[in-house]
């Protein structure tokens, strides 16, 4: 299906930020920036991927075709381009958007996630995953995932993700299971990046660990790392004041 991803547009002025959420949430994860880039008068548009939230209508698609959902959103708004932000599978799409359509990015952020395909034990773990989403449902792919969380989470953070994850259908998350297991090795393609880069991991992030964020960050030429020390797998969420600050830096470098 080519429809429109559902969105929420905080219309602010400027080069809109687009963010793409990670799995298996939507863009309601991204409610603290967009509250908080408003104050700045930054636009931000939070997308609904394909299979998730008010999109979930829409399954089945490549990491390519998710990229492409965001351009028919930027010609939909009337943005000729904008900067990506991608946490974790919101990253892989965002690498997608890149390699797919440069013409449309104005910059990158690159959270909590990883530029190589998935491992043949990775693979293993989606099998699992699905098989998980299709007898217990979305919540307990999530369930399974926190162990990706530092050691010691904020119980409100978990509260407040594990309530996105369980309204997701099992349809949505399988399909974007599936779209991770087969989607490419980004890497080869990040050193064709010509606009303002960002990367940020949490230290304490199991699941995308601060190596494979210093991966991404030597490929992109001039590309930034930040690391957050404390912080697991959800940096926005976790430690919200010092991710914004790297995203307000990007949105100033692009406008500079
Ligand atoms: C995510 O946080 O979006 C996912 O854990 C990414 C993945 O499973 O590869």
């Amino acid at each position: 299906m080519t429809g429109l991803l559902a969105y929420e547009d905080s219309r602010g002025s400027g080069t809109p930020v687009v963010l793409v959420h990670a799995f298996p949430f939507d863009r309601r994860m991204w409610r603290r920036q967009q509250e908080s880039l408003a104050r700045h008068d930054v636009r931000t548009i939070a997308v609904d991927l394909a299979g998730f939230g008010d999109s979930r209508t829409m399954v089945r698609h490549s990491v390519d075709q998710h990229a492409d959902d965001l351009v028919r959103v930027l010609d939909h708004v009337g943005a000729t381009n904008a900067i990506v932000v991608g946490l974790s599978m919101g990253g892989y799409v965002a690498m997608a958007f890149a390699r797919r359509h440069p013409e449309r990015l104005a910059g990158l952020l690159l959270a909590d996630t990883r530029s190589s395909g998935d491992t043949d034990d990775a693979k293993q773990g989606r099998a699992a995953n699905i098989e998980r989403a299709r007898r217990e449902g979305s919540v307990a792919v999530f369930d399974a995932m926190t162990k990706a969380w530092p050691s010691a989470p904020d119980p409100a953070h978990v509260a407040e993700m594990r309530a996105i994850a369980s309204d997701q259908s099992a349809e949505g998350v399988i399909a974007a299971l599936e779209m991770m297991r087969d989607r490419p090795d980004a890497t080869p393609r990040l050193a064709e990046i010509r606009v303002p880069a960002s990367i940020i991991v949490g230290r304490e992030d199991e699941l995308t660990p601060p190596p494979l964020a210093e991966i991404m960050a030597r490929a992109i030429p001039g590309a930034t790392l930040h690391v957050l020390e404390g912080a697991g797998h959800f940096t926005n969420v976790e430690r919200p004041a010092e991710f914004d600050a790297v995203l307000l830096n990007l949105v100033h470098r692009n406008s500079d």
